[in-house]
């Protein structure tokens, strides 16, 4: 049976640099607290102005021009995002007119890290079916927006950027197994409480930083280890592999320690795990997305490798795929 495979990677990171230096100056951090605690060493942050669809329609055309595709050719165009220009329209409608992809059907993915998991499955699943072709899947995040730069407990660790593939039947390889998960009974541990219906834009959310991100990163710490390490084995138990049948593992890229704890806990060996998280910091939906598309273009992941995906995230959502590429 014909599977569904990516035919084409690409990202966009905006070129500004923050450094853990550049934070030193900002709050009541070090340099050393950061790298040891996260493995975070710089982040790259969007000019003023510059918005997630601009981010996104770079990936997007450098992955169209991988996949040997006009825009034309795409049917659906999936973004995700939980950091959209506005609340509506969709980035993915904004990157449709950008990119001039007038065939495509657009919608947006709010599964916080996990987003680009939950997105390549959810296109898989409109080809797997026949009902389109070609289809453009974009992680993409402009964290500084919704990033409070007066808390050092949140500010060191995130960053912007974005990953885009292209998704479409493919003869050889592609997407083995799937699996998608979520726990909404933890949804307290990481959210933006304001902004949203609840508590619309008012001058006490504003007085009161409601419109940024808040985590209890400790608790987080624990559950993202335990689920991380099931959802990658239950992907590749779908799959009929294990771990030793893993070439590439690029997981979700929140912190050095949770990464390493995860390998550990399912017996990976370190160098197949790839890593960004000391350029990028943690850029949600873009994490899985960027790294997959370096771990590309630096011949870490070759033809016929297997690769996993795993990612983790606010709601509490998961997901982990295995990719024969
Ligand atoms: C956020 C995170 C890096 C914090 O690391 P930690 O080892 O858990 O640190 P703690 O929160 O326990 O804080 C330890 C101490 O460092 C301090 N601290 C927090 N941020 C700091 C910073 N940037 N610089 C210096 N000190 C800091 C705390 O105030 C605390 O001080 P105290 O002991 O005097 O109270 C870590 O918990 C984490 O990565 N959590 C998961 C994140 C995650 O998965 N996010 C969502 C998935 S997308």
């Amino acid at each position: 049976m014909e599977r569904v495979g990516i035919i084409g990677i690409g990202e966009y990171l905006p070129k500004r640099v923050l450094t853990n230096q550049d934070l030193e100056k900002m709050v009541d951090t070090s340099d050393e607290w950061i790298i040891t605690r996260t493995g975070i060493k710089e982040r790259r942050l969007v000019e003023k102005g510059e918005a997630t669809s601009d981010l996104a329609i770079r990936a997007a055309k450098e992955a169209l021009q991988d996949a040997k595709l006009k825009s034309q050719d795409l049917e659906l165009i999936i973004v995700a995002t939980v950091t959209p220009d506005m609340q509506f329209p969709s980035v993915s409608c904004l990157v449709q007119s950008a990119l001039e992809a007038r065939n495509a059907s657009c919608f947006d993915i709010s599964a916080a890290c996990a987003g680009f998991v939950y997105a390549i499955v959810v296109a898989q699943q409109f080809i797997v079916t026949g009902i389109y072709k070609n289809a453009l899947v974009i992680g993409a995040e402009v964290l500084s927006s919704v990033t409070d730069w007066q808390d050092r407990s949140t500010c060191v660790l995130f960053g912007d950027g974005a990953g885009a593939v292209v998704l479409s039947r493919v003869k050889r390889g592609g997407i083995i197994s799937v699996y998608l998960g979520a726990d909404g009974t933890m949804a307290d541990l990481l959210m933006i409480p304001a902004g949203g219906s609840r508590s619309p834009a008012s001058f006490y959310t504003i007085e009161n930083r409601m419109h940024y991100i808040k985590m209890r990163g400790n608790e987080l710490f624990k559950i993202a280890v335990k689920i991380m390490a099931e959802a990658a084995q239950i992907a590749l138990k779908k799959a009929g592999l294990s771990c030793k049948d893993v070439d590439c593992f690029i997981p979700h890229q929140a912190n050095l320690r949770i990464i390493s704890a995860v390998a550990k806990k399912i017996g990976l060996d370190e160098d197949k795990v790839y890593l960004n998280i000391h350029k990028y910091g943690n850029i949600s939906s873009a994490s899985t997305a960027t790294a997959l598309c370096e771990a590309v273009k630096e011949k870490r992941i070759k033809k016929g490798d297997i690769v996993v995906l795993d990612a983790f995230g606010a709601g509490l959502v998961w997901g982990a795929c295995v990719i024969e590429w």
